[in-house]
């Protein structure tokens, strides 16, 4: 079977993990984690990295960091993993979806628009405090017209980059200074997951970057049961336990030193494939639009309708020839733990729910070689003749 990922530790992975081994700096102190965090904020064109246990709970840190009031909104895309809204309801929290853009099937700035307008007019009460915009398989959302709306309606921006180690936006193209910058360094707060079929991974693992002092402060706080500095075991707030081991740190350094071979290769994953499929007529292949640099983290493709097959059977299908593959995300609005609670009613997302039934992510690991991309791509296409 071609496994959709398989992570690839190198020799030095193995010499800084071993090195904590013998040291005896295991625990979420140690030379790595520093290292790390600076390493990480650093690339990213943040000031402070705050590393914890995953990315689901960076999320839930980075939300935790807006202090919200119990019914305050965070606009997330529907089309995203539920760490997204949990993160916002754990933080006593209520996410306002919004659809996706049928092109990069990220965020669609438009859909935050008429979401902003929308919760504006209400009039309810509730107070909309941040937009939380996805990344999604390592194409970056377009964050100048979000930027826009935060500026206008003082909203913060958390940027999910957690399928976005190193994809980089175009900000500010329509003004006189465009610049490249990387994905998680645009917000307020970015959020990273090195869960291992992550671009960079720590096993499990997370980050929250940022450059404001008082976020980042608050973050370290909420990762470590919110101890105070000054009488240690009394606490004021409710924190959480929600450290990153120097052991997996030690991993993410020795991945870092490394980053740039890694981006070269899933990039070029991507571009194969893009070669490969591009003239199968019933298929929709991931964009690359011209103010972005994608990563290709993994490679989507979605069925055409005029094909008789969905995502599923088509997933079948390739297992059938030895190729594993992933769905795409099922909606937040479709989500049965959401509706008992009450949410998301009678909501509709055409592109996002077209997207859950016919996108597949091919296999896109960094151990995939030249002939099995042949081989995947070949299957795809055989099957769809
Ligand atoms: C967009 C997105 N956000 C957050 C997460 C959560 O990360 P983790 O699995 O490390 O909790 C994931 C996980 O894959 C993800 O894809």
């Amino acid at each position: 079977m071609i496994p959709v990922n398989e992570p690839l530790i190198g020799a030095r992975e193995e010499e800084y993990v071993l090195e904590c081994l013998r040291t005896g700096w295991i625990s979420s102190s140690g030379r790595f984690i520093e290292r790390f965090e600076e390493g990480w904020a650093t690339y990213c064109g943040q000031k402070f990295g705050i590393a914890v246990s995953n990315g689901t709970t960076a999320l839930q840190v980075a939300v935790g960091c807006l202090g919200l009031k119990p019914g305050d909104l965070v606009i997330i895309p529907t089309f995203t993993i539920i760490s997204c809204a949990l993160a916002v309801i754990y933080n006593g929290g209520i996410p306002v979806l919004a659809d996706c853009d049928p092109r990069t099937w990220c965020l669609s700035p438009e859909g935050v628009k008429e979401a902003v307008e929308r919760e504006t007019k209400k009039g309810n009460g509730h107070r909309l405090k941040a937009i939380m915009p996805v990344h999604i398989y390592g194409h970056p959302v377009d964050m100048d017209p979000l930027e826009e709306l935060a500026e206008a309606y003082s909203l913060a921006i958390i940027e999910d980059a957690a399928e976005a180690h190193g994809t980089e936006y175009l900000s500010g193209r329509m003004g006189s200074s465009p610049a490249w910058k990387r994905c998680g360094g645009l917000g307020d707060l970015g959020v990273f997951s090195f869960y291992a079929n992550k671009a960079i991974t720590t096993g499990e693992g997370g980050m929250v970057i940022t450059s404001n002092a008082i976020f980042a402060e608050r973050a370290r706080n909420l990762r470590n049961l919110c101890f105070l500095p000054e009488q240690r075991f009394l606490h004021t707030e409710a924190g959480h336990n929600f450290r990153m081991t120097n052991l997996q740190a030690a991993i993410g350094v020795a991945q870092l030193e490394r980053i740039e071979a890694i981006l070269e290769k899933k990039k070029a994953i991507g571009k194969a494939y893009c070669e490969h499929l591009k003239d199968i007529p019933s298929l929709q292949l991931p964009v690359e639009e011209p103010w972005a640099k994608s990563i290709y983290w993994m490679f989507g493709i979605v069925l055409h309708e005029d094909t008789d097959m969905n995502a599923s059977q088509m997933a079948q299908r390739l297992r059938d020839k030895g190729i594993d593959t992933r769905p795409f995300f099922l909606g937040m609005h479709e989500q049965p733990v959401f509706q008992q609670m009450g949410l998301f009613g009678n909501e509709h997302y055409p592109v996002a729910e077209r997207l859950a039934r016919r996108g597949l992510y091919l296999p896109s690991g960094l151990t995939l070689t030249e002939s099995q991309i042949d081989e995947v791509a070949e299957a795809v296409r055989d099957i769809l003749s």
